[in-house]
């Protein structure tokens, strides 16, 4: 019985990967804890989105252990053993924000809890494809460093510059910056799951998020920007923009092309690879933009107050390159951009109204 394993199930990609992966597996296994409420309080709880995937989809098994606990996680790894196939490893504390409020909770989730899937894996299925969801804040800061100008709502690259034209692509540097508690977990972790690549040749990948983004995200002021951003403006609740003029560029790529792109590699694995992934050129926005998509497809004027304390090791422009995923896998694409991805939040937010308030 062919079984994918999906960590955070719950959560934003964890729930899209199983709704994606459900129709090409006999059993998804899905692990979450719930543990995002503790982070971000009970309106940020992934508890309605797991009763959702229990509901639509018979061959998913929910366990709400916590990936810290080994011994748990051990139980299931021997229950389905070599049937599972793929793991989809996207458990974590993710807000840098709140790690500096818990640092031993937040290395335990990141770091500990991955090195204990990468080693069941190891133990009970070396075969399967392992994938983990990192993230672009393992360059720590060293964004920042780049010949940035500014414009009327945005901060941009410079054009002569070589990330002008794709984004910033895997040989930047993770090390001399500052990476936030939270990137510095990210980091330890996503050097033991290309390690487990090199060393124990096993198919891990790790895919270094920008903004990951989508209707089934339990925003919080924490994490989450755009769905936060979107409720805000649905509820008329007020919205604090943080710095950097609210110039700070993001690029956002939809939950279902970032489980796509696992989906491609799942099909054509390869051995401790590391992938950019984020929107792109071809869905980013600036704070101020995002506000004003938000306003216009609300028609909702969005009551905000600017701070002029940027968040720290904040990036002031991030535009994630792609393109060495689309060498690899030429046959993936973007399906949503920021427009697309904000008006399907509003559908679903004001259709699931319980969720929002
Ligand atoms: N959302 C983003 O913008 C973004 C950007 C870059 C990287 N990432 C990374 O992508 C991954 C997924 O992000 P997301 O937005 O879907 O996060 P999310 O918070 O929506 O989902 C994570 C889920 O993991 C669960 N969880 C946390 N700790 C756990 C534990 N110890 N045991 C079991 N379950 C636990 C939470 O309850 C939650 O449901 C994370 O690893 C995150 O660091 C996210």
């Amino acid at each position: 019985m062919k079984t994918a394993i999906i960590t955070g199930s719950g959560g934003l990609i964890g729930s899209e990967a199983v709704s994606f992966f459900a129709k090409h597996f006999d059993y998804i296994i899905g692990i979450d804890n719930n543990l995002r409420s503790y982070f971000f309080g009970d309106t940020a709880s992934t508890h309605w989105n797991v009763e959702r995937l229990q509901d639509r989809y018979p061959n998913y098994r929910h366990y709400d252990a916590d990936i810290r606990d080994a011994e748990a996680l051990e139980k299931i790894f021997k229950k389905y053993n070599s049937d599972i196939a793929l793991i989809v490893h996207t458990a974590a504390q993710p807000s840098h924000d709140w790690a500096a409020r818990e640092p031993r909770t937040d290395f335990s989730v990141n770091a500990y809890g991955t090195l204990n899937m990468l080693e069941l894996t190891r133990l009970y299925c070396p075969k399967a494809v392992f994938i983990f969801t990192s993230t672009n804040k393992v360059y720590g800061d060293n964004p920042n460093l780049l010949p940035l100008v500014e414009q009327q709502t945005r901060w941009e690259i410079e054009e002569q510059h070589p990330y002008y034209k794709e984004g910033i692509d895997e040989r930047m540097s993770i090390d001399f910056c500052k990476h936030s508690v939270f990137g510095a977990s990210k980091v330890a972790a996503d050097i033991m799951v290309q390690e487990y690549g090199r060393y124990f040749e096993m198919n891990t990948a790790v895919f270094r998020g920008g903004c990951l983004t989508g209707p089934n995200h339990s925003g919080a002021q924490l994490h989450g920007f755009l769905a936060y951003l979107m409720k805000c403006a649905i509820n008329k609740e007020h919205y604090n923009v943080f710095g950097y003029k609210g110039k700070q560029v993001r690029d956002n790529i939809h939950s279902y092309d970032l489980v796509n792109m696992f989906w491609h590699f799942y099909k054509h694995p390869r051995k401790g690879e590391v992938y950019n992934a984020g929107g792109g050129r071809f869905s980013n926005c600036s704070m101020i933009e995002a506000i004003e998509m938000c306003e216009e497809i609300t028609g909702n004027k969005i009551d905000y107050s600017y701070l002029d304390n940027n968040r720290i090791g904040d990036h002031i422009w991030y535009i994630s390159d792609v393109s060495k995923f689309k060498t690899h896998y030429p046959n993936w694409n973007y399906t949503k951009n920021i427009h697309q991805t904000l008006s399907e939040m509003f559908f679903s937010f004001t259709t699931r109204e319980a969720e929002v308030v």
